[in-house]
Formats: C-alpha cells, sequence, structure tokens
C-alpha cells in the first residue's frame, strides 16, 4: 500500500477555544494555540473556526514521491482533480467536501512496550503486588491518532474515493451502511458511513491498554460527567475497548486499546456484517445519540 499512517485532521468548531479546553483535558499536548500532538504520531489536531462542526481536511502519510504520483494517476481516473507537488498532493473529496492531503511522512515509532503481569485462572504472572493499571500516577497521554467517521450523503461515492482513488483497503463492512477501511496495518484508520449530512462521527486516540481507556473516560468524567457517550465496551469489528466522550462542538472523541491488526492482507477476509456485532462484542446498551447525534437533525438543516 502507498499509505502507512493517518498524520493530521483539521475539525472546524463554532467555539475553538472550548473545544480546545476538551482536547487538552483529553490528553493532547497543545503544541500551539489550537494544534495538538499525540505522544508517538506528533501534531494530529488543528482546529479552526467554522459554522458548523466539520472535518475540513484529513491527511495521509505516504511513503515516497512515487506513491503521491500513482495516487494522482487513480484520483483522474476516477474523475477527481489533484494537486501534486514533490512531496504533497491536495484533492477533495466531493461529496463531503473535505480536503484530503497527502504528504510523504515518516512512519510512526511506537516504543517497545512491557507486558503487564496478569492473573488467569491457572496462570498468575503478578504474585504479591497490585495491578499496574491501578497504580499509574500519570494522566492519561493517547499514543496517536487512530481512526476518523465521516458520514456521507453518498457513502459509496464517498468510499470510492477513499479505496479506488486514495489506495485504502477494505477491511470490513456493514452492508449498504458502512465500511471500515485502513490506510496502515490497524483494522480501520477511516470509517466512510451513510448519513443525511457530511459531518465527523468521532476521532478515535489510542491510548495503551483497556486500563488506560479506562483511566482516560474517568478523568474526563470527573471534570464533566455530561462528557459521557458510550462506554466501556468492547468492539466486535476491530475487536478494540472502547470508551466514547462528547467534545463541545458535538464531535465524539474516542479513547481505544487493543485493535486488530492486519499486516498479511492474504490471511484477512472482509466480511460484511449484519447484526448487532456492527455495534459491539459487549458493553452498555448502545444510546440512541451514538447512532444520531443529538445536533444531527440541526446540522441537516
Ligand atoms: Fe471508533
Amino acid at each position: 500500500m502507498a499509505l502507512h499512517r493517518l498524520t493530521t485532521i483539521t475539525l472546524g468548531v463554532p467555539d475553538v477555544a472550548a473545544t480546545a479546553a476538551f482536547y487538552r483535558d483529553f490528553g493532547l499536548v497543545e503544541t500551539e494555540p489550537a494544534t495538538f500532538a499525540t505522544r508517538d504520531g506528533g501534531e494530529q489536531l488543528r482546529l479552526a473556526p467554522a459554522p458548523r462542526r466539520r472535518l475540513l481536511e484529513l491527511g495521509l502519510g505516504a511513503h515516497d514521491a512515487d506513491d503521491l504520483a500513482r495516487i494522482s494517476s487513480a484520483l483522474t481516473r476516477l474523475g477527481s482533480e489533484a494537486v501534486a507537488g514533490p512531496t504533497e498532493l491536495r484533492a477533495v473529496e466531493p461529496v463531503t467536501d473535505t480536503v484530503v492531503r497527502v504528504a510523504v511522512a515518516p512512519p510512526i515509532e511506537a516504543p517497545v512496550a512491557a507486558t503487564p503481569a496478569t492473573n488467569r485462572p491457572g496462570i498468575v504472572e503478578r504474585h504479591n503486588a497490585r495491578a499496574d493499571g491501578i497504580e499509574r500516577p500519570e494522566p492519561v497521554r493517547p499514543r496517536k491518532l487512530g481512526h476518523v467517521v465521516l458520514g456521507s450523503p453518498d457513502q459509496a461515492a464517498t468510499q470510492r474515493f477513499f479505496t479506488e482513488g486514495l489506495g485504502l483497503k477494505v477491511s470490513d463492512e456493514i452492508a449498504g451502511i458502512a465500511a471500515f477501511l485502513r490506510c496502515s496495518t490497524d483494522h480501520h484508520n477511516l470509517l466512510v458511513q451513510d448519513a443525511p449530512v457530511p459531518y465527523v462521527h468521532h476521532t478515535s486516540w489510542q491510548v495503551d491498554d483497556v486500563d488506560d481507556v479506562g483511566r482516560g473516560a474517568k478523568a474526563m468524567l470527573d471534570a464533566d460527567p455530561s462528557r459521557h457517550v458510550w462506554g466501556l465496551g468492547r468492539h466486535y469489528i476491530g475487536s478494540n475497548f472502547f470508551w466514547y466522550l462528547r467534545d463541545p462542538a458535538g464531535n465524539f472523541a474516542e479513547y481505544y486499546a487493543d485493535m486488530d491488526v492486519i499486516d498479511d492482507d492474504d490471511t484477512w477476509a472482509p466480511t460484511a456484517i449484519a447484526d448487532l456485532r456492527a455495534l459491539y462484542a459487549w458493553g452498555p446498551p448502545v444510546p440512541s445519540s451514538f447512532l444520531a447525534p443529538d445536533d444531527l437533525a440541526e446540522l441537516t438543516t
């Protein structure tokens, strides 16, 4: 695959200051006003003023300039215009009007992590000590931006732009409703789902493990319980643990851990999921405001 990662997204929001405060609390580091970095992925979120919340720009990292040339030709074949320079290419996804910027970018170097000792029936790894996950003193700081979920009024056309034009691969689908696409070895980096209007359903940020999903959410909810949307649970599609919170603009922000990795395309068979597993494997009941955010009617008018 020519692409290998998400780089930086720009979210348009009506109140940049209030939304910035949320992402500071969420554990992102503000490197300059309204620009936020993760621990491993560098600057990955920018906030910009917009009359209503939307995804203004999506950044993807490519290996080299040849990749940009191939993507440019594929977009042209698809009828989309791409403006290509030596290290960067810019195109616009026509249905959602999202600017897509593909740049030659270094891969994310994740640290070598120690495996926390766990106790299970028949296997005792941790003797005479409390669990690592309850002893961590430091606040949760996301490792990287994992995925973005984009609602599109023409799901099939938006999916085609990203698969046939940009080269993302389909990992799984909810038949006729959504496609989980990857531009890396993570199960999904972009989910394109059917929606009455273009909007961001959620962004998702990787943390070390399920303890950090819980620790991160607890800190956010201690500060403001109204941020809660849905969690703790585990998805079937992608296998990740999740907890969703709402930012002041109405975008959901997910802490996730332990997502499926697809590093051998030949051994992964994409599946069309048509039952409740499309939403989750386990967790609290799905709130209706997760399926249709409270401001969706307002965004549609
Ligand atoms: Fe997600």
